[in-house]
């Protein structure tokens, strides 16, 4: 039987001690820190997420300012409220949930956050800071979320081979950055074009899937002992969550394997507080948060 990495309890349990923290700045008589949450549309599965990162903030005292705005929006409007934002001295953070329209140009809107307020860590300056190994920039939520996941359960990654599979700008591309930061492990990304996926996947100590495929990591895709992070939500058409690797076939094989729901998805979101606390902190002229000290 594998471990199942459990990151529904230990977002809960992160979350606690951050409520703990807010608490603090607020007995020192510090203003809340405050996120601005936009969202464009009416995606559903985008509403859902948006949902639950404002609770979340609720949660642990975060203030969570929402703008809802109509899909008709134009790209100019839109910048122009991220602009108004970036000059509010009482919001910390600012997330623009993904993904927009295809009228908006995603990265004009990216580029238009202050970089000291990109709670995402999507801004190219602070993709830039990942990539150069420099520590004072935002980390994306979900890689940020997967680390302290992977720390948390002690999972050892000095001379291991991760293969990331998946390579988007949100999840694979700063994930397999995150795992090159201090040279331990040996790093292969896989995408859309990679010729043969399970030659690759099968040499993975760890394996991180983010792709949004349910199933596609299958039993004969994996060696014996790995550990397997799933970030992959896809609901099928009877109404059930799955991820992108077949759980209940991987879950007497592996060494290690996150569930969906209750893997990466809570750690995302927890992932987020930490970074708007983050931004608070050296705001207020604190140290840097600890559980972002990679
Ligand atoms: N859409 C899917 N994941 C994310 C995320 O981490 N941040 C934002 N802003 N949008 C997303």
């Amino acid at each position: 039987m594998s471990l199942i990495l459990n990151g529904k309890d230990l977002a809960e349990k992160i979350k606690k001690e951050l409520k703990k923290e807010v608490e603090g700045y607020i007995s020192k008589g510090l203003r809340k820190p405050a996120l601005a949450v936009i969202l464009v549309g009416e995606d559903p599965a985008s509403k859902v997420y948006v949902k639950r990162k404002k609770e979340a903030c609720e949660y642990v005292g975060i203030n969570s300012l929402s703008f809802n705005l109509p899909e008709s929006i134009t790209e100019i409007e839109l910048i122009e409220l991220i602009g108004k934002l970036n000059g509010d001295e009482d919001v910390d953070g600012i997330l623009v949930q993904l993904p927009l329209p295809s009228h908006i140009n995603t990265q004009n809107i990216i580029e238009s956050i202050n970089p000291d307020k990109d709670v995402d860590g999507f801004h190219p300056l602070n993709m830039g800071k990942l990539a150069t190994g420099m520590s004072s920039g935002i980390i994306p939520c979900t890689p940020l979320g997967i680390w302290i996941m992977l720390k948390h359960y002690k999972i050892e990654l000095f001379k291991k081979d991760v293969v990331v599979v998946g390579a988007s700008n949100i999840v694979g591309k700063p994930m397999s950055l995150l795992f090159l930061k201090n040279e331990e492990a040996t790093v292969t990304v896989c995408h859309r074009n990679t010729k043969d996926l399970k030659s690759q996947t099968t040499k993975a100590d760890i394996l991180i899937v983010a792709v949004g495929k349910p199933n596609l990591i299958t039993e004969d895709m994996v060696k014996d002992d790995a550990v397997v992070v799933d970030v992959g939500i896809n609901r099928l058409e009877n109404g059930r969550l799955v991820g992108d690797v077949d759980f209940e076939a991987l879950k007497n094989k592996v060494s290690a394997i996150t569930p969906v729901p209750g893997g990466v998805g809570p750690m995302t979101v927890v992932s987020l507080l930490i970074n708007t606390l983050t931004i608070y902190r050296k705001k207020h002229g604190f140290s840097v948060h600890p559980l972002t000290e990679i």
